[in-house]
């Protein structure tokens, strides 16, 4: 009996660490940099000239969808 409630709770652990693992590895959205460019925006239009394809520097194709830059990115 007491060796079943040990493999019990080593699975439960198991199973924890595995979720953990897991949120660990999400990817985590990028802070605004606080440099020049950034600094002065503030609406989410101001971004698309270069983050928007054909911009200097686009979006990855595996981007989020990213209908509100500012609910994911916050500045740095
Ligand atoms: C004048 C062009 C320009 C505008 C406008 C602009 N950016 Fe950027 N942004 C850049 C450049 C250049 C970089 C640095 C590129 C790099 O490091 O790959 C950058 C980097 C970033 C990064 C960091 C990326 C990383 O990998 O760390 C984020 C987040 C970002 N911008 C968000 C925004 C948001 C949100 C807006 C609109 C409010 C915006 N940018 C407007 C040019 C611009
Ligand atoms: C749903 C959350 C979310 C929204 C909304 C969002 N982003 Fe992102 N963004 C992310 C995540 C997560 C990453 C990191 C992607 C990775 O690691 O590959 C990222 C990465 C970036 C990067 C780095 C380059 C790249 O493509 O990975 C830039 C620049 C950027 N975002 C700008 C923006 C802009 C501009 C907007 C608004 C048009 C925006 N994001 C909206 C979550 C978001």
């Amino acid at each position: 009996m007491k060796s079943k409630n040990l493999l019990f709770a080593a699975v439960i652990i198991a199973v924890i660490g595995f979720l953990f693992f897991l949120s660990s590895t999400a990817r985590k959205p990028p802070l605004i940099p606080s440099d020049a460019i950034h600094k002065n925006l503030t609406g989410i239009r101001a971004c698309a000239p270069c983050h928007g394809p054909g911009g200097s520097s686009p979006l990855k194709k595996e981007h989020p969808p990213k209908r509100h830059c500012f609910k994911c990115h916050k500045k740095a």
